[in-house]
């Protein structure tokens, strides 16, 4: 069994190679990434050397190449994680989020339309759902929410999702969809809420709070998201969407608390600033599809998943730290040297 997994220099990408190599020794895991400024080929060091793996550095909407590696390789499994995936960076710039996230999802069903495939899945987002108001805690995102996207990126993953569709039922291409809640874990992207304050805290710098911090994401340990992208690919339906998520449920400002606490920071760090435009109030997933269709639950408790979250950024300073002092610098000025605290 060949898997294609796009992407996989990226955060969760990355983690699923390793789940992947770790739980199927028999099967060939081969990554495709452009390496972003999100991706970050140190992080799949581990593993260059296993004669099951092999990276090959390709932009998905690079027709020509992508085709050239399923001739190489004949994949059996296409998982695609490959995207630009930062709402602010997308409120920024918007045009390469409809580049990759929609164009090179469609080089890649493409790609798989013409050389065959037994599965094609499109990692997806909960945030295609919109979002919900604080006052129904009552009310959660299931497969059949309506599409209803706020910013540039999920409007992009949403035209995605919407051409897998599309594909499965015109070209009758195998496909599946999952859209998970946020992420947390090793190898999170330093300018994501979780990971970024964790280095400011440890650095003693403002923690920058968008709004009041009464935002709430529902988070997910990573390992738990790739155990729920295995069964899919393995066991779930063709031409299905499944929802993932673990019931936890955060404002972000507890969140950045917590990680004071954590590393006996004070919270005289935290800093209001200005909103992000567009900001989805609150995100919550109903997994009840996949959890009956497919036994899929979480295994970390968030209160275990963020110790050892803050462990591993501990333990990993060179490579976080190699990150925010290259580019990533340029990117934290433009982000917040302009925004005004509140
Ligand atoms: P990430 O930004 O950390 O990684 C994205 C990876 O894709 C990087 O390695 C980057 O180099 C690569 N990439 C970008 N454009 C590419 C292109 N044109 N061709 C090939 N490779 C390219 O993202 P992530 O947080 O790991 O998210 C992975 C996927 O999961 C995305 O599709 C995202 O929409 C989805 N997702 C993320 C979360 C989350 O909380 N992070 C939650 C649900 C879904
Ligand atoms: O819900 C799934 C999504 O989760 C994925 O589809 C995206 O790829 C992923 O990036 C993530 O999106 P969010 O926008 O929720 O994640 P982010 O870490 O950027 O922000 C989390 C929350 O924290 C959000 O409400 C904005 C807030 N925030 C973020 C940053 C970076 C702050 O208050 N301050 C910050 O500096």
């Amino acid at each position: 069994m060949t898997v294609f997994v796009t992407g996989g220099a990226g955060f969760i990408g990355a983690n699923f190679v390793f789940h992947m190599l770790n739980t199927y020794p028999g099967y060939r895991i081969v990554c495709l990434d452009k390496l972003t400024y999100a991706g970050n080929l140190s992080t799949l060091s581990p593993v260059m050397d296993n004669p099951n793996f092999r990276f090959a550095k390709i932009d998905i909407c690079d027709r020509e190449a992508i085709y050239k590696l399923f001739e190489e390789e004949k994949p059996d499994i296409v998982v695609n994680f490959a995207a630009e995936s930062h709402v602010d960076r997308s409120i920024e710039n918007p045009e390469i989020f409809l580049q990759t996230n929609i164009l090179g999802t469609q080089v890649l069903m493409d790609a798989c339309r013409k050389y065959g495939i037994q599965r094609y899945h499109q990692v997806s987002t909960d945030e295609v759902y919109g979002d919900l108001p604080l006052d129904r805690p009552d009310l959660f995102f299931t497969e059949t929410t309506p599409i209803h996207t706020s910013s540039p990126y999920s409007s992009s993953k949403a035209g995605a999702d919407l051409l897998v569709m599309a594909y499965n039922r015109t070209y009758e291409l195998p496909v599946t969809i999952s859209r998970c809640s946020n992420n947390y874990g090793p190898y999170h992207f330093p300018e994501k809420l979780i990971p970024l304050m964790i280095a400011n805290a440890l650095a003693d710098k403002p923690l920058p709070v968008y709004g009041e911090g009464l935002n709430v994401r529902d988070w997910l340990y990573v390992e738990d998201h790739c155990r729920a992208i295995d069964l899919i690919i393995h066991n779930g339906k063709v031409g299905e969407v499944y929802n993932v998520g673990g019931h936890n449920e955060m404002k972000n400002i507890d969140i950045v608390k917590l990680i004071c606490k954590e590393l006996g920071k004070p919270e005289s760090l935290i800093t209001y600033v200005t909103d992000r435009k567009g900001h989805d109030m609150r995100y919550a997933i109903d997994p009840t599809k996949i959890h009956n269709e497919l036994g899929w639950l979480p295994e970390t408790k968030f209160a275990d998943g963020i110790k050892k979250t803050i462990k591993w950024y501990l333990d990993n300073k060179e490579w976080w730290e190699t990150i925010i002092s290259g580019e990533y610098q340029n990117y934290y000025e433009k982000m917040y040297g302009n925004r005004a605290e509140v």
